[in-house]
């Protein structure tokens, strides 16, 4: 077979034959034609013997360049003409088993391989890969979740905090906007903070909430409003399927404007509901919630600028004739006096301080921004106000969601940019345990996640702190949640809450073991004094319904590591007492040891 291709770089395997047979004498004849011939086919030639001599230790292998023929056929066969190069090349067939199947097949068996999509969270414990993964984009762009929500579990200290702050770090690099609505500890506030978002401080004497401050809603409302007379104004000018096409965009709009104000209003009846349930332990009956409705409207329509709950109380004092029918007082304003009795005297404790009062009395100290990350920092208020703790949780919920609601519907209209909002609901066992209600909000929560555009993390400790709710219903809806949401990341659990996660989630025996070994606790370290790091710290094992679990070990660089201390009150000796101690500013007796 003779080759002239210049790109042939392999002897015809089959052929065996010398392509370079001399030919001194062209083909056309003519001297001159015949010596331009032979210098190209001189050429040819030497490329080809370069291109098939194989290098076995001679002078001209050695001081020739090495040839660029491979020496084995490429995945594809051999290269070039007549080599048998195939076009495509099929995947292997791939087969799942257990390790104590597949280890037989040794070395042709790999571990699955996990996504790499998502927020990186640190290496596979197992193969050592980097795993990345978060809610928002293992559902959004991975397709793995059916709802963008986690649920964390783990022993005290592990690093849930931890882990879900990494998540909110990454989700904010992305473009999704951390939202934590509530945060007791605090966890959250300095990253917050270096993200440049919003930190919203409430407490008594520190930041106020009004529960009936709509917010944005009404701005949003008006511009929304706006929006759908332009679009009308232009159907109006348009004709044909365009004019056609802007109607239906006005009246689409005109909806999200209604919307928004429906919205904002069902929030302040139902933020009133909530508070007066807290109060008085039991809910309001049908008719207060009808006559709060009523005087809600009545203030929209009368009341100058942002009312208060004062305000509320005033209108249900003046016994204005739209109040007076829905309380059903047949014209005596004696009966009426006497059905908003209760009402009033529940209003008088929630605007004069009280148990509940004074947060949510006054004028909101700072507005919630919808287009910034942001904290709610209410770490002020002590564990032992339960009452309160489960209020202002409630009120951030519901100050945070009418926020994403707003941002959702402007988008919508095309007004303003899509955003996401990752919220998160850290320590949900203190909130749900803070009161009646708390469970059935979370769980109205969980449940719109996906329809809102919101991811959610949700942060216990165990199963059991779910379960230990006074009521079934309560229980059955808390364990409801660890079984709907998309992901389940736990950290080191003991064996005891084994029967039920497992019966939440489905785990095997392998996988309750390293949870288990994971909450073991640390070693003391003899040289140093020093307790070593608990093992289970920074270690997760990820899992998406049935498929097995992916365990984890989060990495946290020194920036998170500063931002990421839940320590620090402890990193300074305590000086009480000692002679070197600096002077109490304060005038108190402190003795001085020896
Ligand atoms: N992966 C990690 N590597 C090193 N240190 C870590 C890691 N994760 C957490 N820590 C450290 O462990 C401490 C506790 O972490 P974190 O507050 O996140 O735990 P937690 O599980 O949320 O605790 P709690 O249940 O009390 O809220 C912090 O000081 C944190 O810096
Ligand atoms: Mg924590």
């Amino acid at each position: 077979m003779t080759t002239t291709d210049p790109h042939r770089t392999q002897q015809d395997p089959a052929s065996g034959e010398d392509a370079g047979t001399p030919a001194d004498v062209g083909p056309w004849g003519g001297p001159a034609e015949a010596r331009t011939v032979s210098l190209a086919r001189d050429g040819a030639r030497k490329r080809q013997r370069r291109a098939r001599s194989i290098p076995h230790g001679t002078d001209r292998a050695q001081t020739e360049p090495k040839p660029t023929r491979p020496l084995r056929p490429t995945l594809r066969g051999w290269l070039g003409r007549g080599g048998g190069q195939a076009v495509n090349v099929v995947a292997a067939d791939e087969f799942r088993g257990t390790t104590v199947q597949v280890c037989g097949l040794y070395p042709f068996s790999v571990g699955t391989g996990t996504p790499m999509i998502g927020v990186p969270l640190g290496k596979n414990l197992a193969t050592g890969a980097s795993v990345c993964c978060d809610p928002i984009s293992w559902f959004q762009r991975a397709n793995l979740l059916s709802n963008p929500s986690m649920f964390v579990l783990g022993k005290p200290g592990l690093g849930k905090s931890s882990l879900t702050r990494r998540m909110a770090t990454g989700l904010a690099g992305y473009g999704t906007l951390p939202l934590v609505l509530g945060d007791l500890k605090p966890d959250y506030v300095d990253l917050i903070r270096a993200l440049d978002g919003q930190v919203i401080t409430l407490g008594r004497g520190r930041g106020y909430l009004n529960i009936l401050d709509p917010g944005e809603a009404h701005a949003a409302a008006a511009r929304l409003q706006g929006e759908a007379d332009r679009l009308n104004r232009a159907a109006a000018a348009a004709v044909g399927s365009a004019a056609a096409t802007l109607r239906a965009e006005g009246l689409k709009v005109t909806r999200l404007a209604a919307q928004v104000l429906a919205d904002a209003h069902g929030r302040r009846h139902t933020m009133i509901a909530a508070l007066l349930t807290i109060l008085r332990a039991a809910p309001p009956t049908d008719r207060e919630e009808a006559i709060v409705d009523r005087a809600l409207k009545w203030l929209d329509e009368h009341h100058e600028g942002i009312p208060v709950l004062a305000d509320l109380l005033a209108v249900i004092r003046q016994a204005p004739d739209e109040v007076r029918q829905v309380a059903l007082d047949r014209g005596d304003l004696n009966r009426y006096r006497a059905i908003t009795e209760d009402l009033e005297a529940s209003l008088i404790g929630l605007t004069t301080g009280g148990r509940l009062g004074e947060v949510f009395s006054r004028p909101t100290t700072t507005p919630m921004r919808r287009d910034r990350p942001v904290v709610y920092d209410v770490s002020s208020i002590d564990d032992s106000e339960s009452d309160l703790q489960a209020a202002i949780l409630l009120a951030c919920w519901s100050a945070g969601f009418g926020t994403v609601n707003v941002a959702t519907a402007l988008a919508d209209a095309g007004l303003e940019p899509q955003r996401h909002y990752f919220v998160i609901l850290d320590e949900l066992w203190r909130a749900l345990r803070a009161g009646r209600g708390m469970v059935d909000r979370v769980d109205a929560l969980t449940r719109l996640n996906r329809a809102r555009g919101v991811g959610l993390a949700m942060i216990s400790h165990t199963m059991s702190d779910l379960l230990a709710l006074p009521s079934e219903e309560d229980r059955m809806k808390a364990r409801g949640f660890v079984e709907r949401a998309g992901m389940v990341i736990c950290g080191g659990l003991p064996g005891a809450e084994m029967p039920q996660l497992t019966a939440a989630v489905p785990m095997s025996g392998a996988e309750q073991q390293m949870l288990a070994s994971w909450q073991d606790p640390p070693a003391w370290d003899a040289v140093t004094g020093h307790e070593a790091e608990p093992p289970g710290r920074g270690r997760f094992l990820i899992k998406v319904g049935g498929r097995p679990g992916i365990p984890i070990r989060v990495e946290l660089t020194r920036a998170e590591l500063e931002v990421n201390d839940t320590n620090k009150l402890w990193h300074t000796t305590s000086r009480a007492g000692r002679q070197n101690a600096a002077a109490p500013s304060d005038p108190v007796d402190v003795e001085v040891l020896p």
